[in-house]
Parts: structure tokens; C-alpha cells; sequence
């Protein structure tokens, strides 16, 4: 054992070995704690459990790095188009041409839903959460891909990239009255789905290629997290086995909550509340510091980045840029502004490293685009499926074993059953 941390327990030591990654960082490996010992951990939260040793992304909170195998985000964002940065997390590295054009291929012969799907979506009403819509599509999948039908990984895999747009666009066009859009193949990843989205069948809808850029920006940044909460949660599910569909499924329902994916539609609700109640921005972060007020800052904080969300910086960049491209003069973009700035240079913000995160600005572009408020959280869902999908597949290459945490049992020791008329 060259490094290890040594644990004391009475009058006994024992020696743990210590792993270090590709990046220095280090961890204690104690798969035998509890053989040797007799003693489990316990961290809440996950809060410094390592769950897995993955080759995907790396992050680095306390410098603000983010890199998809290798490759910063702030030059994938830049540079890359999303089928390029899906192709990379799912298989490794960037595409050459060949591979890039058999991937897309591949992705357009799948588009179509089939059509005893739609029927089922019918059945939601027309105010129905487009995530509880869109979870239980892909856990439909599962229902349709079975048996000789099912095929190998890879074609789910190719399944999932190319339905999940087409029918995430089915809730916003149901919420409408309007029919909805079959794909366009001779479209772009992006495009194809902005014209499931917004053409109409009476009149020609052309992508604005700004719109389609910005776009292509935010699939990306939202494209893979390491071992946030949905991620874990599909790692979790695939590691019983269960389907990709099933799993895919599970981990839209874990973003869909409010302190994670969900919180881009809560970042707008917040803002528009505050500009209705006429914009004083103090009265907001008088309430997020009072514990007793129920009220967070949505889009501020991150359980890993302690100093900012690189992904942030490049978001509120790109919302001055698509506003000013689209000559859209957003009023909440300012009480945005204006809260972060209150925030930042606020004792309450600054000691507990509390900083705009991924959701605080991307709002903002998504309105921009014409994406109605309740479909956020569903953008956020695209963007990160390839990084789901890579996440499922890693655990499934490594033959990890089925994902089965321990506790410490807290309730009543050893008691006799009582018969009911005998109880007090
Ligand atoms: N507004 C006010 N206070 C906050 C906030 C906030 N947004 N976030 C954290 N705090 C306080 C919290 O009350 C606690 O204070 P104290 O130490 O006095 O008890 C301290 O900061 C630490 O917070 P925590 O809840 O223990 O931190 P966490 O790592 O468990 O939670 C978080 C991280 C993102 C859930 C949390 O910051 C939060 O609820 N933020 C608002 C929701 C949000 O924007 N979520 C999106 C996350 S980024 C997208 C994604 O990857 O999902």
C-alpha cells in the first residue's frame, strides 16, 4: 500500500488505501470499513461520499473547472456543436467526420415516435408538468422496446438521442391546441427541434440561426455533471439492471425537483414575483437570509462550486448576446443583475460561498427563445441526456455492483406485538 489513512477505533489502527486520480484528486477507499471494523460511515447527503471512479467529466468547485473528458467547457461551448459534445461523452472522444455523419444518420432514422406513444401522451391533461409528461414517455419506452423489439444498447442508446426532443415538443404543442410537428431530417440536431416546436402548418417557419446557436450553447453546458443528484440517481437505477429507458426515466423525475433542474423555472417565477411586487430586490435578500422565511435565492448556491459555476459566466454572457441579437429588452435580465450584484457583496453570500449558478441567467436566453417557462426544466433534461447516457453506460462497462447504500437505524429496539384491544 504506498498512501493510506490510518483510523484508530479504541486500542485498535487500521490502514485504508488511498486512490488518487488523473487529476490529484485523492479519496479513501473503505470497501473493507466495515469487514475490518465492524463500522459503516455516514455522510447525509452524499456530501463527501465518493460513489464511483469515472472517466467522464472532471470538476474542480473550489477553481471553477469543468471539462468533458479533458475538453474545458468554456471551448466546447465556444466551438463545438452538441451531437459533437454527445458523441465525445458517450464514446470517448470527438467524432472525425465519418463518425460524426453516421452518428447524426443514425440519430435522423429514429426520429419518429411511434404512434400508439402519442396516443398515450393524449391521455395527459393539457396542463400537465411537461416533465411528468416527458418521464413517463421514456419510461414508455421501456414498454415498447421490449422482447425482439429491444435491440442492443447502442440502439437505444440512438432511440433515446433522437425521440426524446421530438416528444418533448408534444407538451408545448398540446398546451397550444395545435397539432404537433413530425421531425424534419434534413435539419440540424437543434433546429429540428425549434421547428417541432414552433412551426405552424399554416404558415413557413424558418430557424433563426441565433436562436439555433444559443441553443446549441446551452445543450451543451447542461451536457454531463459528475455525480449530481439525476446522474447518481440513473447510475443508481441502471445498477440493478433496469433498462436505459426505465433509468433515463428515473433520473428526469430526480431533475426535476426544484433544488436541482428544476430551479431554472423557479429562477423566472422568482424574478417575475419581484418585479410585480415592484422590484425591490433587498426586501428578497432580506428574505433568503431569514431561515424562518422558507424563501431561497433560486439559481444561487451549488453543493460543489465555491467560487463560481463557470457555467454561469459563459450563460450570462451569452443572454446579453441573445437579447441583443433578438433586440429584446427583457425587465427581469436587470432585477437579475441587480440581485446578483446585492448578493455578492453581501456578508450572508459571501461567508457561505453563494454564487449565480447554471439556472440563474439561463432562463433568461430560454424566454428569449420563445420556450415557455414549464419546458426549462425539460431543456435541461436534452441537454443532459448524452451525459446520462455516457454515466449508464460507463457503470454498466465497469460491472458495477448494485448500488445498495447501509444506514444507522434509529427506532424502537425489540418490542412485543400488543393485540388491539389491548393497547393504550
Ligand atoms: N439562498 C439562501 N441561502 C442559501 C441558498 C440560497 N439559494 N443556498 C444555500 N443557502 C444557505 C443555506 O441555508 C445554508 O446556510 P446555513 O449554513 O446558515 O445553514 C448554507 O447556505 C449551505 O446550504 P446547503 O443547503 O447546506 O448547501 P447544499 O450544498 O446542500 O445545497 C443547493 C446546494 C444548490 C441545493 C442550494 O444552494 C440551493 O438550494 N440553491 C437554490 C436552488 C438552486 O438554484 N438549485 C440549482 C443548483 S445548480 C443546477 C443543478 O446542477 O442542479
Amino acid at each position: 500500500m504506498s498512501e493510506f489513512a490510518e483510523l484508530s477505533l479504541g486500542d485498535k489502527k487500521y490502514q485504508f488505501p488511498v486512490i488518487t486520480g488523473s487529476e490529484d484528486e485523492k479519496a479513501i477507499d473503505i470497501a473493507k470499513l466495515r469487514d475490518e471494523t465492524g463500522h459503516i460511515t455516514i455522510d447525509s447527503g452524499y456530501k463527501n461520499t465518493g460513489a464511483t471512479k469515472s472517466a467522464i467529466t472532471f470538476l474542480d468547485g473550489e477553481l471553477g473547472i469543468l471539462r468533458y473528458r479533458g475538453y474545458s467547457i468554456e471551448e466546447l461551448a465556444e466551438k463545438a456543436s452538441f451531437l459533437e459534445v454527445a458523441y465525445l461523452l458517450i464514446y470517448g472522444e470527438l467524432p472525425t467526420t465519418t463518425q460524426y455523419a453516421e452518428f447524426e444518420n443514425a440519430i435522423k432514422t429514429h426520429t419518429i415516435v411511434n404512434e400508439d406513444m402519442r396516443k398515450i401522451f393524449e391521455g395527459f391533461p393539457v396542463n400537465a408538468h411537461p416533465m411528468g409528461v416527458l418521464s413517463a414517455m421514456v419510461c414508455a419506452m421501456s414498454a415498447f422496446y421490449t422482447g425482439d423489439k429491444s435491440g442492443s444498447d447502442e440502439l437505444n442508446i440512438i432511440r433515446l438521442m433522437a425521440k426524446m426532443p421530438s416528444m418533448a415538443t408534444w407538451s408545448y404543442k398540446k398546451s397550444q391546441g395545435h397539432p404537433v410537428n413530425y421531425p424534419n431530417n434534413s435539419l440540424d440536431y437543434c433546429s429540428n427541434f425549434l421547428n417541432m416546436m414552433f412551426a405552424l402548418p399554416v404558415a413557413t417557419y424558418q430557424v433563426n440561426p441565433v436562436v439555433a446557436a444559443a441553443l446549441n450553447k446551452l445543450l451543451i453546458l447542461h451536457a454531463d455533471h459528475e455525480q449530481n443528484c439525476s446522474t447518481s440517481t440513473v447510475r443508481l437505477v441502471g445498477s440493478s439492471h433496469a433498462s436505459l429507458y426505465a433509468s433515463i426515466s428515473a433520473g428526469i423525475n430526480a431533475l426535476s425537483g426544484p433544488l436541482h433542474g428544476g430551479a431554472n423555472q423557479e429562477v423566472i417565477e422568482m424574478l417575475e414575483a419581484i418585479k410585480e411586487d415592484g422590484g425591490d430586490t433587498s426586501k428578497y435578500i432580506a428574505m433568503a437570509k431569514d431561515k424562518n422565511s422558507g424563501f431561497r435565492l433560486m439559481g444561487f448556491g451549488h453543493r460543489v462550486y465555491k467560487n463560481f459555476d463557470p457555467r454561469a459566466r459563459i450563460i450570462k454572457k451569452a443572454a446579453d448576446d441573445v437579447l441583443a441579437a433578438l433586440g429584446i429588452n427583457d425587465p427581469v435580465l436587470k432585477i437579475a443583475a441587480e440581485l446578483e450584484s446585492a448578493a455578492l457583496n453581501d456578508e450572508y453570500f459571501v461567508a457561505r460561498k453563494l454564487y449565480p449558478n447554471v439556472d440563474f441567467y439561463s432562463g433568461i436566453i430560454y424566454r428569449a427563445l420563445g420556450i415557455p417557462t414549464d419546458m426549462f426544466t425539460v431543456m435541461f433534461a436534452i441537454g443532459r441526456l448524452p451525459g446520462w447516457i455516457a454515466q449508464w453506460k460507463e457503470m454498466k462497462a465497469n460491472k458495477e455492483p448494485i448500488g445498495r447504500p447501509r444506514q444507522v437505524y434509529v427506532g424502537a429496539t425489540e418490542r412485543a406485538y400488543v393485540a388491539i384491544n389491548e393497547r393504550a
